[in-house]
């Protein structure tokens, strides 16, 4: 297979890695990228880039090509889609799938409402094992019905650091805190809630990554450097604490869901004992999945035994495993042998929930979602 990559940085380098390691045979035509971050990983792994064009267009005129990925920052996510999507190759792109409101919508009526090639966003959790074992046990009714749901993402402090420093700290490129972190959780809880969010409350600031909130010390108890040691990709500062971010760095959410399920979501981006947990409580069970440790424990409501508990493979630097599980999932997409497991369509609706809880954030107020979903089914047709 011949690939193109739009935007050849830390992720897409990552992506080509895994496919790799996913038995995936291909050599790249070339990319266009003004500054290709990503560069130097996939010389390390002997992963010819091709040549390097002056345009997206270029690039893409340049064919043909058996996939197109995408993995330029959230901002310019928009605008290399809707170029990709003209061409007949399918097109891998990252997510946040967009970055505003309309940029939703007008990518949802693009991709109804004419013929574009198949489409596939990198919401990689839904490709984890322990993803796909927790969707089972929801959908085969394990837990009963899912009556509330508590989340978290809590972040140690290179990561925070990472988030302060690089193109994630302004809302023009990343477009929030939670809309770059966690709208792989938004993509899983609405499919676990079994609707979409109706009502959304949100608090959120900038508590931690501040000048005036800056440690009396920059190294860990091991005298290694703090709050620098991840590189920071496109348009990165260097001091996590002199920061012109503009985005959150901790927030909370309550979402309740059209059909009544609650949700409550609290993100921290500074913290000594990482997290990333789902608890989920149904009529009839109760589940708990730890993101971090890859572990997943759950039980029916009057059982008296043990608890079913099940430890997933643990990895540092590749989501527990799921970036080659996606990269699998990308290959049997693109041989027509398996649908890819989430869908363009979930992936605007994770977009927009993340984007309405930022607007209940950002004015102070519960926001009703009913306009939201209104409008992007008018887009889609589908009303
Ligand atoms: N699925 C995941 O788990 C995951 C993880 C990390 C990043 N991402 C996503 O991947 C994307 C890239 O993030 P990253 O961490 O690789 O960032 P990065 O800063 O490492 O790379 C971004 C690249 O985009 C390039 N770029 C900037 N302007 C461009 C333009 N006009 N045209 C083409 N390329 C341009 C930069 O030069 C850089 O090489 C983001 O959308 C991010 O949200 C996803």
């Amino acid at each position: 297979m011949r690939f193109a990559v739009i935007g050849l940085g830390q992720r897409i380098a990552a992506v080509l890695s895994a496919l790799k390691q996913a038995g995936g045979e291909f050599t790249l035509n070339g990319y266009f990228d003004p500054a290709p971050v990503g560069l130097s990983r996939l010389q390390d792994e002997g992963i010819g880039a091709g040549e390097g064009y002056r345009s997206a267009e270029q690039l893409l005129t340049s064919g043909p090509h058996d996939l197109v990925l995408i993995g330029s920052p959230n901002h310019l996510h928009a605008e290399h889609l809707m170029l990709a999507l003209y061409g007949r190759a399918p097109v891998f792109a990252e997510k946040p799938v967009v970055r505003t409101e309309n940029e939703s919508y007008a990518l949802a009526q693009r991709l109804s409402q004419e013929e574009t090639p198949p489409l596939y966003i990198g919401l990689v959790l839904r490709s984890a094992p322990i993803v796909r074992e927790i969707l089972a046990v929801v959908h085969e009714g394990h837990l009963g019905t899912i009556v509330s749901i508590d989340a978290t993402e809590h972040l140690p402090p290179e990561h925070g650091a990472y988030l302060a420093r690089n193109w994630r700290r302004k809302r023009e490129w990343s477009g929030s805190f939670l809309l770059d972190k966690v709208c792989h959780d938004f993509d899983i809880l609405a499919e676990i809630a079994g609707a979409r969010p109706q009502r959304i409350a949100s608090f959120g600031g900038r508590g931690i990554f501040r000048g005036d909130r800056m440690p009396s010390t920059r190294s860990y108890g091991d005298g290694s450097p703090a709050f620098e040691m991840w590189p920071g990709g496109w348009a990165a500062t260097d001091d996590a604490f002199l920061t012109d971010a503009n985005v959150t760095d901790h927030q909370t959410a309550l979402v309740q869901y059209t059909n009544g399920v609650q949700l409550s979501f609290h993100a921290n981006s500074m913290t000594a004992l990482r997290e990333r947990r789902w608890y989920v409580a149904g009529t009839e069970g109760t589940l708990i999945a730890d993101l971090v440790r890859n572990t997943l424990m759950w039980r029916r409501t009057l059982e008296t035994g043990a608890p079913y508990r099940r430890q997933f493979g643990v990895s540092e630097s590749d989501h527990n495993g799921a970036d080659v599980a996606m990269a699998r999932d990308l290959l049997a997409a693109l041989g027509n042998e398996a649908d890819f497991p989430v869908s363009p369509f979930q992936a605007i609706e994770a977009g927009l929930t993340v984007m309405a809880i930022d607007k209940a954030q950002a004015l102070g107020q519960v926001v009703d979602c009913t306009a939201m979903w209104t409008t992007l089914d008018a887009a889609i047709g589908a009303s």
